[in-house]
């Protein structure tokens, strides 16, 4: 099994200029491009039994069918964006108020900032979305049960609605776009990888998805711009579904696990946790607009408006978490170095 490592980031800050026409121009990130493959291999399952076992994942089914949506001609994409406006207020950009804000020049740096702030974050949605496709189809094969395989289907059909907006919004709005972060990478990786069906519903439908939907509520929100919002939020409906698919999937399914099966649920957890919560630091971006990296990082890490952020990203993974008997010492142990532990009494369906 090929498993990626985080890639190590360049600390370096570049050569700075005390003099403002030296400065080298803001070069836009490289988007990605082409393919790649990984190997994966897991079990097929096919199911003889096509009466209906799980009466709740049919309700589920019947739901999603209903409340499919056309990308394309739903969303109001003649809506005009500035992507260098300030969409989002400016005090959610981690160095704002820093010494290092105060050093921006407002009329070069702080538009591509902000352009690249919001770039980094829906790139990684994008990318994320794309995981999220991927999985799901894995799901339909791997799971051993008519409903959640008819149920998977349609949520197939909703990431691929997910990849589409948002690709065509960083595309057409944005104007740029990253490529994946090195987190977000190594944790897709080990969920298409994984050979245990649960594992995969564990790691997409309630630690990825869990935080995608805190994030795009954070958005709807936050942001300033009415397409945006619009966009997250015919998603978001569809994201609280594929929550509900994977804690009503796993209900029950730790209750007799032997501690050695368990444990590799909860290594797991915690390992999936970090890399998310690392993901939020913004790496690629000081990088892209020739700042110091590793100061840049350090705020990130410890200015107190990210990190409360930051643990609002956890505040449907923890109580979720815990509805499957799966916030055990260890897992606890985790969340708590986290900061988020917090979350263990919110309900995650609010
Ligand atoms: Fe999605
Ligand atoms: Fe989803």
């Amino acid at each position: 099994m090929t498993q990626i490592a985080p890639v190590a980031h360049s600390l370096q800050p570049r050569a700075s200029s005390s003099k403002e026409s030296e400065k080298p121009d803001i070069q836009m990130p490289v988007a990605p491009s082409g393919s790649e493959s990984i190997p994966v291999a897991f079990d097929s399952a096919y199911t003889w039994n096509y009466d209906v076992e799980r009466a709740d994942l049919r309700q589920l089914y019947e739901k999603s069918k209903e409340l499919q949506w056309n990308s394309r001609t739903y969303l109001p994409w003649d809506t005009n964006v500035d992507p260098e406006a300030e969409n989002t207020p400016d005090s959610f950009i981690p160095i704002f108020g820093t010494p290092l804000w105060d050093r921006l020049d407002k009329k070069r740096e702080l538009p591509k900032l902000r352009q690249f702030a919001t770039s980094y974050m829906l790139s990684n949605f994008l990318h994320g979305e794309q995981g999220a496709l991927l999985a799901t189809s894995q799901i339909v094969q791997a799971v051993p049960n008519i409903d959640a395989k008819l149920y998977a289907a349609t949520q197939v059909m909703d990431e691929a609605r997910h990849v589409e907006a948002y690709d065509r919004y960083l595309r057409d709005k944005v104007q740029a776009t990253f490529p994946i972060s090195p987190y977000l990478r190594t944790l897709l990786d080990q969920i298409l990888q994984e050979r245990r069906w649960d594992m995969k519903y564990l790691g997409m439908q309630i630690l990825v998805e869990g935080l995608a939907l805190a994030a795009f509520g954070f958005i709807a929100q936050t942001s300033q711009e009415p397409l945006l919002r619009e966009i997250v939020k015919m998603i978001m409906q569809d994201e609280a579904r594929h929550v509900a698919f994977g804690v009503l999937s796993l209900k029950g399914v730790y209750d007799d696990m032997t501690a050695g099966e368990l444990r590799d649920r909860e290594e797991f957890i915690v390992e999936a946790s970090r890399l998310m919560y690392d993901r939020f630091l913004m790496q690629e971006v000081w990088e892209q607009m020739g700042m110091p990296t590793a100061e840049c990082v350090e705020i990130a890490r410890t200015s107190e408006s990210m990190r409360l952020f930051r643990s609002l990203l956890f505040s449907k993974i923890v109580p979720n978490t815990k509805r499957l008997g799966l916030l055990t010492p260890a897992v606890r142990k985790g969340f708590e170095e986290l900061g988020v532990l917090h979350y263990e009494s919110w309900d995650a369906s609010a």
